[in-house]
Order: structure tokens, then sequence, then C-alpha cells
């Protein structure tokens, strides 16, 4: 599934529209945001957990490397991998604690074994001023979510 996202709300639309395709229960989903500096993966994973309910801001994990979000809707956890050296730090800070929630992950090619479990990846890519969208299932479940977004 591809969409041209002219401007910044189209990115958040698109985002609400995911979190709208997911099941009520969502935890242990994991969605990839990949693209460039500054293609719109914080933008979309903003969008995803406002959709979920999160009222307040949401910073970016860059140094945190996780934010986690327990809504009443579940868990989100906003994940940024930009900085981390070595997949093995993934499993000092408890990454594989995190399945009671969905993920979202940036810059999931700095942790190959964790995308591995991804179910959806969205892609995104400078269009001129504007974006470009493409979301693929890696899962089964995953790529049934693509199919209700068009
Ligand atoms: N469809 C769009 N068209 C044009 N601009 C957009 C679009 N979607 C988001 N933007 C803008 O692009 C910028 C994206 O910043 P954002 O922090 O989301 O990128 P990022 O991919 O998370 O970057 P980083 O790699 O640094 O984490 C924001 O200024 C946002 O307003
Ligand atoms: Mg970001």
């Amino acid at each position: 599934m591809t969409r041209f996202l002219r401007d910044e709300a189209a990115t958040i639309a698109l985002a609400s529209e995911v979190y709208r395709a997911l099941p009520e229960d969502h935890a242990g989903w994991m969605i990839l945001l990949t693209g460039e500096l500054g293609a719109g993966k914080s933008t979309f994973a903003r969008a995803l957990i406002k959709a979920a309910g999160h009222g307040g801001s949401v910073p970016s994990p860059t140094y945190t490397l996780v934010e986690p979000y327990k809504l009443a809707s579940g868990n989100i956890y906003h994940i940024d991998l930009y900085r981390i050296s070595a997949e093995d730090e993934l499993y000092y800070l408890g990454f594989d604690e995190l399945d009671d929630g969905l993920c979202l992950v940036e810059w999931p090619d700095r942790a190959p074994r964790l995308a591995e479990a991804a179910d959806l990846l969205v892609e995104l890519r400078y269009e001129g001023p504007a974006r470009h969208a493409t979301l693929v299932g890696h899962s089964e479940r995953g790529h049934a979510l693509t199919l209700k977004i068009n």
C-alpha cells in the first residue's frame, strides 16, 4: 500500500488510520518506521500515540531509547534506536520485556534481530517538499492490516 502525503496533516491522518486498523488488543505488535532524517517517523509515531488516547506531550526517545505510554487502550512503547551502537545493548536495556504493548520503532535497521519480529513496515520517503509512504506487512496480521487501509 502506498500513499502520497502532501503535508504533515496527511502523515498524521495516515497514522490515525493505522491505529484504527489495529485490533483492540494490540499488545505484542511491532511497527517499524524507516526513512531519512526528518522524513516524518516521529510525526507518525506521535500521531499514532495521540490517536490511541494520549493527551500529553510525546518527547523524542532519542536519548532515552524508549518512551513508555500506559494508556487505557493499552501500552505503547515509542523506541528510537538511532543512538545505539550495538544490538546487544537492547537486551541489557530489557527490550525483551516490551511485548505487553505496541512497539513503534524508529531506525530499526540499527537492530536487525529485533526487526525480524515486526508486523508492519512504514517507509517514509521525501518527494520534493512532501512525503511518500509505503506500508508493507511483515507478518500475516500486518499484511491483513495493510489491506484495511487505502
Ligand atoms: N507529509 C509531509 N510533508 C511535508 N512535511 C512533513 C510531512 N510529514 C511530516 N512533515 C514534517 O517533516 C518533519 C519530520 O520530522 P520528524 O521528527 O517527524 O522526522 P523523523 O523522521 O522522526 O526524523 P529523525 O530521523 O531525526 O528522528 C517535521 O517538521 C514535520 O512537520
Ligand atoms: Mg524521529
